[in-house]
Protein backbone atom coordinates (compact mmCIF):
# COMPACT_ATOMS: atom_id res chain seq x y z
CA UNK A 1 0.00 0.00 0.00
CA UNK A 2 1.36 3.79 -0.62
CA UNK A 3 2.08 6.65 1.14
CA UNK A 4 -0.49 9.63 -0.43
CA UNK A 5 -1.03 13.44 -0.05
CA UNK A 6 -4.25 14.75 -1.42
CA UNK A 7 -3.71 18.68 -1.34
CA UNK A 8 -7.51 19.64 0.06
CA UNK A 9 -9.36 16.55 1.32
CA UNK A 10 -11.51 18.60 3.53
CA UNK A 11 -14.44 18.47 0.70
CA UNK A 12 -16.02 17.94 -1.89
CA UNK A 13 -13.38 16.06 -4.62
CA UNK A 14 -10.44 15.89 -2.83
CA UNK A 15 -12.59 14.27 0.56
CA UNK A 16 -13.90 11.79 -1.78
CA UNK A 17 -9.96 11.02 -3.28
CA UNK A 18 -8.94 10.57 -0.11
CA UNK A 19 -11.70 8.52 0.99
CA UNK A 20 -11.28 6.07 -1.67
CA UNK A 21 -7.51 6.17 -1.21
CA UNK A 22 -8.30 5.39 2.29
CA UNK A 23 -10.51 2.89 1.71
CA UNK A 24 -8.12 1.11 -1.09
CA UNK A 25 -5.63 0.54 1.83
CA UNK A 26 -3.54 3.67 1.44
CA UNK A 27 -1.91 5.69 4.31
CA UNK A 28 -3.34 9.00 3.79
CA UNK A 29 -2.33 12.59 4.49
CA UNK A 30 -4.71 16.02 3.40
CA UNK A 31 -3.17 18.76 3.48
CA UNK A 32 -5.80 22.06 3.82
CA UNK A 33 -6.23 24.69 6.63
CA UNK A 34 -8.99 22.67 7.63
CA UNK A 35 -11.88 25.40 7.18
CA UNK A 36 -13.96 23.70 4.72
CA UNK A 37 -14.89 21.20 6.64
CA UNK A 38 -13.30 17.65 8.07
CA UNK A 39 -10.91 15.09 6.46
CA UNK A 40 -12.24 11.77 5.89
CA UNK A 41 -11.89 8.81 8.48
CA UNK A 42 -8.65 6.97 8.41
CA UNK A 43 -6.86 10.06 7.02
CA UNK A 44 -4.71 12.53 8.79
CA UNK A 45 -5.21 16.37 7.92
CA UNK A 46 -1.72 18.17 7.95
CA UNK A 47 -2.53 22.17 8.57
CA UNK A 48 -0.94 23.96 5.51
CA UNK A 49 -2.46 27.65 4.18
CA UNK A 50 -1.15 27.89 0.45
CA UNK A 51 -2.06 31.53 0.81
CA UNK A 52 1.44 32.76 2.79
CA UNK A 53 4.45 32.72 1.91
CA UNK A 54 6.11 29.43 2.28
CA UNK A 55 2.73 27.94 3.10
CA UNK A 56 3.75 24.23 2.29
CA UNK A 57 6.58 24.15 4.67
CA UNK A 58 4.47 21.33 7.08
CA UNK A 59 5.25 19.16 4.11
CA UNK A 60 9.24 19.62 3.65
CA UNK A 61 11.04 16.57 3.14
CA UNK A 62 7.70 14.21 3.00
CA UNK A 63 7.85 11.58 0.12
CA UNK A 64 4.79 10.78 -1.31
CA UNK A 65 4.09 7.49 -3.61
CA UNK A 66 1.24 9.66 -5.00
CA UNK A 67 -0.17 13.35 -4.90
CA UNK A 68 -3.48 14.40 -5.89
CA UNK A 69 -3.37 18.35 -6.30
CA UNK A 70 -6.99 20.29 -6.89
CA UNK A 71 -5.86 24.06 -6.50
CA UNK A 72 -8.63 25.59 -8.36
CA UNK A 73 -7.64 28.70 -9.76
CA UNK A 74 -3.70 29.21 -8.40
CA UNK A 75 -0.80 29.08 -10.55
CA UNK A 76 1.57 30.05 -8.10
CA UNK A 77 -0.23 26.78 -5.79
CA UNK A 78 0.90 24.18 -8.18
CA UNK A 79 4.10 25.76 -9.15
CA UNK A 80 4.82 25.88 -5.20
CA UNK A 81 3.74 22.30 -4.27
CA UNK A 82 5.18 21.02 -7.92
CA UNK A 83 8.76 22.54 -6.68
CA UNK A 84 8.35 21.93 -2.68
CA UNK A 85 6.76 17.84 -3.59
CA UNK A 86 7.31 16.98 -7.22
CA UNK A 87 10.64 15.60 -7.69
CA UNK A 88 9.96 13.31 -4.45
CA UNK A 89 6.34 12.06 -6.01
CA UNK A 90 6.15 8.60 -7.39
CA UNK A 91 2.64 10.14 -9.33
CA UNK A 92 0.81 13.33 -9.48
CA UNK A 93 -2.95 14.28 -10.34
CA UNK A 94 -3.65 17.33 -11.43
CA UNK A 95 -7.32 18.18 -11.52
CA UNK A 96 -8.17 20.89 -14.23
CA UNK A 97 -11.32 21.42 -16.31
CA UNK A 98 -12.78 21.28 -19.26
CA UNK A 99 -12.69 25.07 -19.25
CA UNK A 100 -8.95 24.78 -20.53
CA UNK A 101 -10.65 24.68 -24.25
CA UNK A 102 -10.53 27.95 -26.20
CA UNK A 103 -14.14 27.09 -28.18
CA UNK A 104 -16.49 25.65 -25.89
CA UNK A 105 -19.20 25.04 -28.15
CA UNK A 106 -17.06 22.12 -30.03
CA UNK A 107 -18.98 19.26 -29.61
CA UNK A 108 -17.64 16.26 -29.08
CA UNK A 109 -13.92 17.39 -29.21
CA UNK A 110 -11.02 15.46 -27.38
CA UNK A 111 -7.92 16.44 -25.12
CA UNK A 112 -6.06 17.80 -28.10
CA UNK A 113 -8.67 20.71 -29.01
CA UNK A 114 -7.55 23.89 -29.06
CA UNK A 115 -6.83 25.65 -25.47
CA UNK A 116 -6.88 29.15 -23.93
CA UNK A 117 -3.46 30.85 -24.05
CA UNK A 118 -2.04 30.48 -20.44
CA UNK A 119 -2.13 32.67 -18.14
CA UNK A 120 0.62 32.78 -14.92
CA UNK A 121 -0.38 35.31 -12.80
CA UNK A 122 -3.18 34.71 -10.44
CA UNK A 123 -7.12 36.16 -10.29
CA UNK A 124 -7.19 39.88 -7.96
CA UNK A 125 -10.42 38.96 -7.30
CA UNK A 126 -13.85 37.52 -7.78
CA UNK A 127 -14.34 39.39 -10.46
CA UNK A 128 -11.36 37.96 -12.19
CA UNK A 129 -13.17 34.26 -12.24
CA UNK A 130 -12.86 34.24 -16.11
CA UNK A 131 -9.02 33.79 -15.69
CA UNK A 132 -10.19 30.19 -14.76
CA UNK A 133 -9.32 28.30 -17.83
CA UNK A 134 -6.41 29.95 -18.25
CA UNK A 135 -4.83 29.53 -14.92
CA UNK A 136 -5.38 25.85 -15.23
CA UNK A 137 -3.81 25.74 -18.83
CA UNK A 138 -0.82 27.29 -17.28
CA UNK A 139 -0.98 24.81 -14.08
CA UNK A 140 -1.09 22.09 -16.61
CA UNK A 141 1.88 23.16 -18.34
CA UNK A 142 3.46 23.19 -14.87
CA UNK A 143 2.52 19.94 -14.02
CA UNK A 144 3.70 18.30 -17.38
CA UNK A 145 7.30 20.18 -17.18
CA UNK A 146 7.95 19.34 -13.57
CA UNK A 147 6.45 15.72 -13.06
CA UNK A 148 6.82 14.77 -16.55
CA UNK A 149 6.56 10.92 -17.15
CA UNK A 150 4.43 10.65 -13.95
CA UNK A 151 1.81 13.47 -14.34
CA UNK A 152 -1.57 12.57 -14.85
CA UNK A 153 -4.21 15.60 -15.94
CA UNK A 154 -7.68 14.92 -15.48
CA UNK A 155 -10.31 17.43 -17.00
CA UNK A 156 -13.69 16.51 -15.33
CA UNK A 157 -17.07 17.62 -16.51
CA UNK A 158 -19.94 18.72 -13.73
CA UNK A 159 -18.71 16.93 -10.80
CA UNK A 160 -22.05 15.56 -9.16
CA UNK A 161 -23.24 13.89 -6.34
CA UNK A 162 -23.57 13.94 -2.39
CA UNK A 163 -21.57 16.82 -0.83
CA UNK A 164 -21.35 18.90 -3.76
CA UNK A 165 -21.04 22.86 -2.90
CA UNK A 166 -22.02 24.36 -6.18
CA UNK A 167 -25.48 23.46 -5.64
CA UNK A 168 -25.90 22.51 -9.19
CA UNK A 169 -27.61 19.32 -10.07
CA UNK A 170 -28.41 18.46 -6.27
CA UNK A 171 -31.75 21.26 -7.62
CA UNK A 172 -32.72 18.90 -9.48
CA UNK A 173 -33.30 15.96 -7.27
CA UNK A 174 -34.44 18.42 -4.19
CA UNK A 175 -37.01 20.13 -6.45
CA UNK A 176 -38.63 17.10 -7.82
CA UNK A 177 -38.84 15.79 -4.42
CA UNK A 178 -40.74 18.29 -3.17
CA UNK A 179 -43.18 18.05 -6.37
CA UNK A 180 -45.92 19.89 -8.03
CA UNK A 181 -45.59 21.66 -10.88
CA UNK A 182 -41.89 22.75 -11.78
CA UNK A 183 -40.01 24.73 -14.45
CA UNK A 184 -37.90 23.17 -16.47
CA UNK A 185 -35.57 23.64 -19.47
CA UNK A 186 -37.89 22.74 -23.05
CA UNK A 187 -34.42 21.11 -24.24
CA UNK A 188 -35.40 17.75 -23.65
CA UNK A 189 -32.11 16.86 -26.72
CA UNK A 190 -29.65 18.95 -25.15
CA UNK A 191 -26.31 16.70 -24.87
CA UNK A 192 -25.77 16.57 -20.69
CA UNK A 193 -22.64 14.29 -19.52
CA UNK A 194 -22.08 14.73 -15.58
CA UNK A 195 -19.74 12.42 -13.44
CA UNK A 196 -20.62 11.34 -9.87
CA UNK A 197 -18.11 12.12 -7.20
CA UNK A 198 -17.49 9.08 -5.97
CA UNK A 199 -16.82 7.56 -9.45
CA UNK A 200 -14.47 10.20 -10.02
CA UNK A 201 -12.43 10.17 -7.01
CA UNK A 202 -12.27 6.18 -7.29
CA UNK A 203 -11.09 6.63 -10.82
CA UNK A 204 -8.49 8.99 -9.81
CA UNK A 205 -7.07 6.86 -6.90
CA UNK A 206 -7.52 3.87 -9.26
CA UNK A 207 -4.93 5.89 -12.15
CA UNK A 208 -2.44 6.16 -9.36
CA UNK A 209 -2.16 3.04 -8.50
CA UNK A 210 -1.70 2.16 -11.84
CA UNK A 211 0.94 4.95 -12.60
CA UNK A 212 -1.79 6.10 -15.71
CA UNK A 213 0.20 9.09 -17.34
CA UNK A 214 -1.38 11.69 -19.80
CA UNK A 215 -4.21 13.84 -20.10
CA UNK A 216 -7.91 13.07 -19.81
CA UNK A 217 -11.39 14.11 -20.43
CA UNK A 218 -13.24 12.96 -17.43
CA UNK A 219 -17.35 12.46 -17.37
CA UNK A 220 -20.35 10.18 -17.58
CA UNK A 221 -21.95 8.84 -20.67
CA UNK A 222 -23.38 11.01 -23.15
CA UNK A 223 -27.14 11.59 -23.16
CA UNK A 224 -29.33 14.23 -23.06
CA UNK A 225 -31.14 16.91 -20.39
CA UNK A 226 -34.18 15.01 -20.76
CA UNK A 227 -33.26 11.81 -20.20
CA UNK A 228 -31.44 12.80 -17.57
CA UNK A 229 -34.26 14.42 -15.90
CA UNK A 230 -36.30 11.55 -16.53
CA UNK A 231 -33.87 9.63 -14.48
CA UNK A 232 -33.89 12.01 -11.81
CA UNK A 233 -37.71 12.12 -11.91
CA UNK A 234 -38.18 8.33 -11.77
CA UNK A 235 -35.49 7.96 -8.71
CA UNK A 236 -36.77 10.82 -6.02
CA UNK A 237 -39.84 12.72 -7.98
CA UNK A 238 -42.91 13.36 -5.35
CA UNK A 239 -46.33 11.42 -6.85
CA UNK A 240 -47.81 15.11 -8.03
CA UNK A 241 -44.35 15.93 -9.65
CA UNK A 242 -45.58 17.79 -13.29
CA UNK A 243 -43.18 19.08 -15.37
CA UNK A 244 -43.94 22.21 -17.04
CA UNK A 245 -41.21 22.47 -20.24
CA UNK A 246 -40.54 26.47 -20.82
CA UNK A 247 -38.61 27.59 -24.40
CA UNK A 248 -35.28 28.82 -23.85
CA UNK A 249 -36.09 32.35 -25.12
CA UNK A 250 -39.02 32.40 -22.64
CA UNK A 251 -36.69 31.61 -19.95
CA UNK A 252 -33.86 34.00 -21.15
CA UNK A 253 -36.74 37.00 -21.63
CA UNK A 254 -37.81 36.05 -17.66
CA UNK A 255 -33.99 36.61 -16.35
CA UNK A 256 -33.57 33.13 -15.44
CA UNK A 257 -29.47 32.03 -16.36
CA UNK A 258 -28.48 28.57 -17.83
CA UNK A 259 -26.05 26.24 -15.58
CA UNK A 260 -25.05 28.24 -12.43
CA UNK A 261 -26.11 31.07 -10.54
CA UNK A 262 -28.76 32.84 -8.44
CA UNK A 263 -32.19 32.48 -10.85
CA UNK A 264 -31.17 30.05 -12.76
CA UNK A 265 -32.34 26.06 -13.87
CA UNK A 266 -29.21 24.10 -13.50
CA UNK A 267 -27.66 21.50 -16.17
CA UNK A 268 -29.44 23.63 -19.16
CA UNK A 269 -26.89 25.46 -21.25
CA UNK A 270 -26.12 28.07 -24.26
CA UNK A 271 -24.94 26.19 -27.41
CA UNK A 272 -22.10 28.63 -27.10
CA UNK A 273 -21.34 25.94 -24.34
CA UNK A 274 -22.63 22.42 -25.36
CA UNK A 275 -19.00 21.21 -25.91
CA UNK A 276 -18.91 21.29 -22.14
CA UNK A 277 -21.40 18.48 -21.53
CA UNK A 278 -20.38 16.49 -25.20
CA UNK A 279 -17.30 15.52 -24.88
CA UNK A 280 -15.04 12.17 -26.16
CA UNK A 281 -14.81 10.44 -22.58
CA UNK A 282 -13.55 7.43 -24.47
CA UNK A 283 -10.22 7.32 -23.71
CA UNK A 284 -11.02 8.04 -19.65
CA UNK A 285 -13.74 4.67 -20.02
CA UNK A 286 -10.86 3.04 -21.73
CA UNK A 287 -8.18 3.50 -18.67
CA UNK A 288 -10.89 2.55 -16.30
CA UNK A 289 -13.40 4.64 -15.92
CA UNK A 290 -16.90 3.74 -14.56
CA UNK A 291 -20.09 5.79 -14.03
CA UNK A 292 -23.11 4.56 -12.04
CA UNK A 293 -26.62 5.17 -12.98
CA UNK A 294 -27.34 8.92 -12.34
CA UNK A 295 -30.62 7.67 -10.16
CA UNK A 296 -27.85 6.33 -7.87
CA UNK A 297 -26.12 9.95 -7.75
CA UNK A 298 -29.79 11.59 -7.23
CA UNK A 299 -30.60 9.85 -4.45
CA UNK A 300 -27.26 10.82 -3.00
CA UNK A 301 -27.98 14.11 -3.75
CA UNK A 302 -31.46 14.12 -2.36
CA UNK A 303 -30.10 13.15 1.01
CA UNK A 304 -27.37 15.93 0.86
CA UNK A 305 -29.97 18.40 -0.02
CA UNK A 306 -32.16 17.26 2.45
CA UNK A 307 -29.43 17.58 5.14
CA UNK A 308 -29.02 21.34 4.03
CA UNK A 309 -32.33 21.78 3.90
CA UNK A 310 -34.05 22.38 0.72
CA UNK A 311 -35.46 25.46 0.76
CA UNK A 312 -32.36 27.13 2.19
CA UNK A 313 -30.82 29.77 0.06
CA UNK A 314 -28.66 27.97 -2.49
CA UNK A 315 -26.01 28.83 -5.02
CA UNK A 316 -27.62 27.94 -7.92
CA UNK A 317 -31.48 27.21 -9.30
CA UNK A 318 -34.76 28.97 -8.72
CA UNK A 319 -36.04 29.84 -5.52
CA UNK A 320 -40.08 29.10 -4.85
CA UNK A 321 -41.24 32.43 -5.46
CA UNK A 322 -39.28 32.70 -8.70
CA UNK A 323 -40.61 29.84 -10.03
CA UNK A 324 -44.39 30.79 -8.95
CA UNK A 325 -43.50 33.46 -10.84
CA UNK A 326 -42.93 32.55 -13.79
CA UNK A 327 -45.60 29.79 -13.76
CA UNK A 328 -48.21 32.54 -13.17
CA UNK A 329 -47.06 34.16 -16.27
CA UNK A 330 -48.20 31.32 -18.03
N1 LIG B 1 -17.36 21.07 -9.40
C1 LIG B 1 -17.28 20.78 -10.68
O1 LIG B 1 -18.27 20.46 -11.34
C2 LIG B 1 -15.91 20.80 -11.35
C3 LIG B 1 -15.85 20.59 -12.72
C4 LIG B 1 -14.59 20.55 -13.32
C5 LIG B 1 -13.45 20.70 -12.56
N2 LIG B 1 -13.53 20.92 -11.23
C6 LIG B 1 -12.30 21.00 -10.45
O2 LIG B 1 -12.41 20.04 -9.39
C7 LIG B 1 -11.68 20.51 -8.27
C8 LIG B 1 -12.65 20.58 -7.09
O3 LIG B 1 -11.97 20.35 -5.95
P1 LIG B 1 -12.76 20.14 -4.53
O4 LIG B 1 -14.11 19.62 -4.82
O5 LIG B 1 -11.89 19.33 -3.66
O6 LIG B 1 -13.03 21.56 -3.96
P2 LIG B 1 -12.32 22.90 -3.79
O7 LIG B 1 -13.36 23.89 -3.52
O8 LIG B 1 -11.44 23.18 -4.95
O9 LIG B 1 -11.45 22.74 -2.41
C9 LIG B 1 -10.32 21.98 -2.35
C10 LIG B 1 -9.57 22.13 -1.06
O10 LIG B 1 -8.80 23.34 -1.07
C11 LIG B 1 -8.51 23.62 0.30
N3 LIG B 1 -8.06 24.99 0.46
C12 LIG B 1 -8.74 26.12 0.19
N4 LIG B 1 -7.99 27.17 0.49
C13 LIG B 1 -6.79 26.71 0.93
C14 LIG B 1 -5.58 27.31 1.37
N5 LIG B 1 -5.45 28.62 1.41
N6 LIG B 1 -4.56 26.52 1.73
C15 LIG B 1 -4.68 25.18 1.69
N7 LIG B 1 -5.79 24.53 1.27
C16 LIG B 1 -6.83 25.30 0.90
C17 LIG B 1 -9.84 23.38 0.97
O11 LIG B 1 -9.62 23.07 2.36
P3 LIG B 1 -9.68 24.13 3.54
O12 LIG B 1 -10.70 25.17 3.21
O13 LIG B 1 -10.06 23.29 4.71
O14 LIG B 1 -8.31 24.71 3.64
C18 LIG B 1 -10.38 22.15 0.23
O15 LIG B 1 -10.08 20.96 0.92
C19 LIG B 1 -11.09 21.84 -8.64
O16 LIG B 1 -9.80 21.65 -9.14
C20 LIG B 1 -12.01 22.31 -9.76
O17 LIG B 1 -11.35 23.21 -10.63
C21 LIG B 1 -14.75 20.97 -10.60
Amino acid sequence: MGRWLVLGGTRFLSRAVAAAAVAHGHEVVCAARGESGTVPDGARLVRVDRDVDDGLAPLRGERFDAVVDVAIISYRWVREALAELGEAAGHWTFVSTMNVYADLSRRHGGVDDRMLEPRYTDPVGPEDFGAYGSIKVASEQAVNETVHGRALVVRPGLICGPDDVSDRFGYWPGRFARGGRAVVPDAPDQPCQLIDVRDLAEWIVACGERRTTGTFDASGPSTTLGTVLDEVAAAVGAPDLQRVPMSPEELIAAGVLPWQGPCSLPLWLPESHLGVVDRDTGPAWEAGLRCRPVAETAVAALNHERALGIEREREAGLTAAEEAELLDRR
